[in-house]
């Protein structure tokens, strides 16, 4: 049997392996709700305008309503040979309410329906994951604010670079994802423009209201291109690349976690919640949030590349590649959902050892830079001999295996005579922190003042 819908000038109906690459319906079923939501608008657009009469509407609307229901409640039967969530609707809505349903369908396409659906959805869950990434902003400040103080070492090459505290580190997370939140704002601005009535790929000849529509729908107004609006997923791409960022910084974040939990480093431990323990080694504790949250970014980065190379060689309007944008959109938008949730749990949970990390900041000579500083504020010397004379001082303290602290004033002496005991004020890395007061810099009551500031935002947000 030739296809109910579309099937006018076919004498066969498809073969068993066109149906299978043609039909989408396994996966943009999950656009059922932003597909009633469009038709809704759509119907009642159709009667305002005198295109259809309100008594169709009204069986239209009547009719929609009740599918809503059927597939919240999972009674709903999709139908393979219905291709997509579109044809599967239309075809119940006809059982439903009969030859009114024949109706709906006037002055649209699937072109620019699905371009609406799709885009309804993207827009909806951008909207989730600002809520998500919120609250993971809130447990990350929250935890900086209680360690404002907490010295740990900052790094550069993984190298002990110089003192931080550990709410200067967590903080700077906070600051990223601020900017992934920009990102994902920007996107959703430049996407809210309703792509109905752009019909197949040419507008239409009925006298449509697309502003009403776009207004329904929570657009700031409709497109202006009908080709441009069937042919592009830029929104998609978007959304997607400021997904990848976010989920690169996630993954950054995940990373030192992973490296935080080993016993070597041993400056945090995961809860139980966020850990698993192995089938073999009894002792282990494994950080598999986080090494998932690492993983996971590369799908997301897939799924960006993935529909780069989709859309990238199509001639305009649509062509049916477009079908595969949605998949990986998915995938990638649900994983960074997850991804978001289970960070916020870790950073809950998270039991730095305040100790060891300030112990370890005190290693690898991190406070090697407040000592030159020292050198030029006191003694006078231009920053490079100053630079020289500590990685002398550095030198000594190495040969005889002590920490800057620990070296004699004498042996500082023999390599700058004008050294006096009062440098050793600044070679503890608390004093170390409490003197990067510059704005943006790791001193305790920046970190306190910050935390504060960001707090207030995310309240009011
Ligand atoms: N399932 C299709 C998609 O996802 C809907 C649009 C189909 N349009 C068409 N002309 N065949 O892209």
């Amino acid at each position: 049997m030739s296809n109910a819908m579309w099937g006018g000038r076919f004498a066969n109906g498809p073969d068993a392996i066109m149906e299978e690459i043609n039909a989408s319906i396994g996966f943009d079923q999950r656009l059922a709700a932003q597909d009633i939501r469009g038709s809704k608008a759509h119907a009642a657009m159709l009667a305002a305008t005198g295109i259809i009469s309100h008594e169709d509407a009204a069986a239209i609307q009547h009719g929609l309503t009740r599918i809503a229901g059927e597939i919240e409640a999972g009674t709903f039967t999709f139908k393979r040979e219905l291709e997509d969530i579109h044809m599967n609707v239309e075809a119940r809505l006809a059982e439903i309410i009969g030859e009114a349903a024949g109706r709906l369908h006037t002055a649209r396409s699937r072109n620019d329906q699905v371009a609406l659906d799709f885009r309804l959805w993207v827009r909806d869950t951008v909207d989730q994951l600002d809520v998500g990434l919120r609250d993971l902003q809130t447990a990350l400040v929250e935890k900086a604010f209680s360690h404002a103080e907490a010295v740990m070492p900052g790094f550069t090459h993984l190298q002990s670079a110089q003192p931080v505290t550990l709410g200067h580190h967590l903080l700077a997370y906070v600051e990223m994802l601020g900017r992934d939140r920009g990102r994902m704002r920007d996107a959703r601005t430049r996407m809210n423009e309703c792509p109905l009535g752009a019909a197949a790929l040419a507008g239409t000849s009925f006298p449509v209201d697309r502003h009403k529509v776009a207004v329904d729908l929570g657009f700031d107004g409709p497109t202006r291109n009908s080709l441009d609006t069937v042919a592009d997923r830029d929104f998609a791409l978007e959304v997607l690349s400021a997904a990848s960022i976010c989920a690169m910084h996630l993954s950054r974040f995940a990373e030192e976690i992973v490296l935080w939990a080993t016993p070597q480093f041993g400056f945090a431990a995961l809860s139980d919640k966020f850990s698993t323990g192995s089938s073999i080694m009894p002792q282990k504790r494994n950080p598999d949030a986080a090494e998932l949250v690492r993983g996971k970014t590369g799908r997301i980065i897939g799924a960006l590349t993935g529909l780069f190379i989709v859309m990238k060689g199509l001639p305009l309007a649509y062509s049916k590649d477009m079908q595969e944008d949605k998949e990986g959109t998915f995938d990638a938008l649900d994983s960074l959902v997850l991804m978001i949730a289970a960070t916020a749990g870790m950073v809950r949970d998270l039991k730095p050892d305040l100790k060891r990390m300030e112990a370890a900041a005190g290693s690898g000579y991190a406070t090697a830079t407040d000592l030159a500083d020292w050198l030029v504020r006191v003694l006078g010397l231009p920053f490079r001999q100053a630079h020289h004379v500590t990685g002398r001082i550095v030198a000594a303290a190495s040969e005889r295996d002590m920490t800057l602290e620990e070296l004699p004033i004498e042996a500082m002496q023999a390599i700058e005579p004008g050294i006096t005991n009062a440098v050793y004020d600044v070679l503890g890395v608390r004093r170390s922190v409490a003197s990067r007061t510059s704005f943006g810099g790791t001193a305790p009551a920046n970190v306190r003042a910050q935390a504060e500031t960001w707090l207030k935002r995310l309240v009011a947000e």
